[in-house]
């Protein structure tokens, strides 16, 4: 018999429960013995629920018993997270989370911990929710030297995007709508500043490079300034706006970054929509590799936790994650970063092209009919150091849009 523990009974916790009592008979044969949840470890009282008989409130009752070999973890945050985990590993048994914060920020000291006691500390529900990256990174990709990522990684935020694109609304009605329908935070802070997808990212390059990348090191650019506006020139020129995590190899050089990106009807992320997410993998062997599904909710996320659990329990004194070193990998400045650059500026394209073109090289502006006053163009492919002394010689700069196109 294996025992399971699962720490939190919110939305996550609570499918995780149910998924393990509702598939408890394909999950045992998965595993090749029974599964039970032991205990439930949750403040809050749930009169009527079936969770009720193995409610507990104390961590204590869980690191205490020796017949618990697997913690799951599905409450977020730090404190008492991080405590948590260590206390489980410390006392040797496994531990599972769909905790990103806790992932990037502990994950290397957490799987050496995990690791020096022969268990495991597992999280493919940190990244995508219920889409299966984190073990294709460690398990199914190691033939090949990964040399960029790109994610659409965070559903709150491709669900505004897509809403102001295909309905060309503005972004804080879209916000507004998204936190009515339960999809944003009452503080979406996280989601639409991209220090979510940033987090991401930085788990998913980790493992994809096996240094430590640090969230902190990555630039990181919201979705915040994006209007209804862009997204007009955007559908003129047949490209879409999308937030991006993303993270490349170039020449032994790695860089990161969490921006939106202008990209076209070619890429394989173009019809990534609403919450959905989607991470495209590029691996000198492999070429182009894409997972899609969804990113959040109580069902996907869940999966990914209790296909954890199965792991966990298929290796209850075997350490099997280990390609995430606790080395820093220093990222390069994103000054020397490639790409096009999409940018409006104002006053009449005319009048203004020979200042632009002194600035920017030869462009083709593009207008709207139904605004007067300003002008766009997309760039050649500069660096963005390149980008930031050119638009230091032009007035008027209203915005600009990394182009992946
Ligand atoms: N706030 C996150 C999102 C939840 O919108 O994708 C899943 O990590």
């Amino acid at each position: 018999m294996v025992n399971v523990a699962v720490l939190g009974y919110g939305t996550v916790g609570s499918g995780v429960f149910d998924v393990l009592v509702k598939n408890h008979d394909s999950i045992a044969k998965k595993i090749g013995d029974d599964i039970k949840v032991k205990y439930v470890l949750d403040l809050r009282e749930f009169p009527g629920d079936p969770v009720e008989s193995v409610l507990v409130h104390d961590f204590d009752t869980i690191i205490n018993d020796p017949e618990i070999d697997i913690v799951a973890e599905a409450m977020g945050g730090l404190d008492p997270a991080y405590t948590f985990a260590k206390r489980t590993l410390e006392a040797g048994k496994n531990y599972c989370t769909s905790n990103k914060e806790l992932v990037a920020m502990y994950g290397p000291e957490l799987l050496e911990l995990a690791k020096s006691k022969g268990k495991n500390f597992l999280f493919e529900a940190s990244v995508g929710g219920g889409i299966p990256i984190i073990r294709p990174l460690n398990q199914s990709l190691t033939a090949d030297d990964i040399t960029e990522i790109t994610g659409i990684l965070n559903g709150t935020t491709n669900f505004i995007l897509t809403k102001m694109d295909k309905e060309g609304l503005a972004f804080e009605d879209v916000l507004k709508e998204a936190q009515e329908l339960g999809y944003a935070e009452k503080d979406p802070t996280a989601d639409v500043e991209g220090y979510d997808a940033c987090r991401k990212i930085a788990i998913l390059s980790s493992l994809a490079y096996g240094l430590h990348v640090n969230f902190e090191d990555i630039y990181t650019e919201g979705i915040t300034k994006i209007t209804a506006l862009d997204f007009k020139y955007a559908s003129k020129l047949g490209l879409s706006i999308k937030l991006f995590g993303k993270s490349k190899k170039i020449d032994g050089k790695c860089y990161a970054m969490v921006a939106p990106f202008m990209i076209s009807t070619e890429s394989p992320l173009y019809c990534v929509n609403g919450v959905m997410n989607g991470i495209l993998v590029n691996g000198e062997v492999i070429g182009d590799i894409m997972f899609y599904g969804s990113g959040a909710g109580k069902y996907p996320t869940a999966s990914a936790v209790v296909a954890d659990i199965v792991d966990e329990a298929k290796h209850l004194n075997k350490h099997i994650m280990s390609l995430w070193s606790s080395k820093k990998l220093e990222l390069e400045d994103i000054k020397s970063n490639r790409c096009k650059f999409f940018v409006r500026v104002s006053g009449d394209a005319a009048s203004r092209l020979d200042a632009v073109e002194e600035a920017f090289g030869k462009i083709t502006p593009v207008t709207l009919d139904e605004v007067n006053g300003e002008f766009a163009f997309i760039t050649e492919v500069i660096s963005e150091a390149d980008y930031e002394a050119a638009a230091q010689k032009v007035d008027g700069i209203l915005q600009r849009i990394r182009v992946e196109a």
